[in-house]
């Protein structure tokens, strides 16, 4: 594929949910998802293969009758964090359609379905939890927890299916649907610059880090800014500080990575002391032991800390997500395939991983130059992603064919 033809299909899909703030706004179970969505539909609907939804709100698109098994599966998620960036998601479904036509137009001859998916909510960009539609297909996240999520207006996700016409009463495991899957694998953007300082622009993924996000909640007293004497405060917004610097401190000594990408306070003005502080950690390391001794020292140097302050501190899991290692045999077949491409591992999230623990799974990787993902700025180039197109399409005939 050469870059004007990834460019043709991109850009019919990229001005999908671009903020007019910079970068893009495509959360799940809005119009925005709805238009992804029919834009999914109507490329399937050009190629003849069959679309079809599951009882998780997974879009599929399928070449061949999924029933008959052993399904290569490919494809990403639409969804975007915040102002995200056009590519981490999306790159991997626009990608498996160009694979696909790759594929038919060099007249291979398919002995197994191949599916083409845009997983629902990987991001937990508007409910919190990542990568709900594979957890909760899975079995790792129950379908009752996940129908009370909220977003930040209150909006539960069985409220947002319900707005645009899907069953929330039928989330739940698909141990039936994930018997059919053979082989799922996922081609993302990089999200750092380990392709780059290799000169590849495709590469093969081992294992994503450990992590996961935790709620902390910091209670005071909300009390005049102007009256109040410093020794009679007890506010939260101290421990908060307090805690942001701690994880950044312990990440740092146990050799992962600590963020505080959101911290809400209540009631949030500026000449009132707050009552109470929420701020969400995303903490990852490269095993579990480095991750559990960074949440440990967080914990207790915050809450050494409250008991200085006079203020109260909780936290809660919102998801945690274990190591994932993929599939060594699938990896270093894929890897010699497409002729000795580098295979990293990666701090960032996936369906792919949480398919990868009921279905032999496999991530390709394209070059991203800046390493910047998760912000407008985010990009590849057109040659780069022909090449993941090539590389994808390899690895469906391989696997397919
Ligand atoms: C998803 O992209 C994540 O790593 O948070
Ligand atoms: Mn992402
Ligand atoms: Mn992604």
């Amino acid at each position: 594929m050469d870059a004007a033809g990834f460019r043709e299909l991109w850009g019919d899909f990229e001005p999908i949910g671009r903020s007019p703030e910079g970068g893009y706004l495509r959360y799940s179970w809005t119009e925005t998802d709805l238009e992804c969505r029919n834009w999914f539909r109507a490329q399937a609907e050009k190629r003849n293969l069959e679309v079809e939804t599951d009882r998780n709100g997974n879009l599929y698109a399928w070449w061949g009758d999924r029933h008959a098994g052993d399904a290569v599966l490919t494809g990403s998620h639409f969804d975007s964090v915040p102002h995200g960036g056009a590519y981490d998601g999306p790159l991997g479904i626009v990608s498996a359609f160009l694979a696909v036509d790759e594929l038919r137009a060099s007249g291979a001859k398919r002995r197994h379905p191949i599916g083409i998916v845009a997983f629902s909510e990987e991001e937990g960009g508007r409910f919190g939890v990542p990568c709900v539609g594979t957890r909760l297909m899975t079995g790792a996240l129950d379908a009752d927890r996940a129908r009370d999520l909220t977003d930040s207006d209150g909006v539960t996700l069985a409220e947002a299916m319900d707005s645009l016409n899907a069953d929330p009463s039928v989330l739940g495991p698909d141990p039936e649907r994930l018997r059919q899957i053979g082989v799922f694998v996922e081609l993302h953007i990089e999200q750092g610059r380990a392709l780059d300082a290799e000169d590849a622009p495709v590469g093969v993924a081992t294992a994503i880090w450990p992590h996961g996000r935790w709620r902390f909640t910091f209670t005071g007293e909300a009390n005049h800014a102007g009256t109040t004497r410093l020794p009679d405060r007890s506010d939260p917004m101290l421990t908060a500080a307090f805690m942001i610097l701690a994880a950044r401190k312990e990440a740092r000594l146990a050799g992962g990575v600590a963020t505080v990408g959101r911290i809400e306070s209540d009631p949030g003005a500026a000449n009132v002391i707050a009552g109470k502080v929420h701020a969400w950690l995303d903490a990852r390391a490269p095993d579990e032991a480095v991750l559990n001794a960074i949440l440990e020292g967080i914990e207790s140097k915050v809450s050494e800390r409250a008991g200085r302050d006079g203020t109260q501190v909780g936290s809660r899991a919102e998801s945690e997500t274990p190591v994932v290692e993929f599939d060594a045999a699938l990896r270093d077949r894929i890897a010699s395939l497409l002729g000795g491409v580098p295979v990293l591992p990666t701090g960032a999230g996936h369906d792919a991983g949480v398919v990868s623990a009921h279905v032999p799974t496999a991530m390709l990787f394209v070059r991203n130059r800046t390493g910047i993902s998760h912000a407008p700025s985010e990009t590849a180039d057109d040659e780069d992603c022909a090449a993941g197109v090539d590389a994808l399409a390899a690895v469906l005939r391989e696997l397919a064919c």
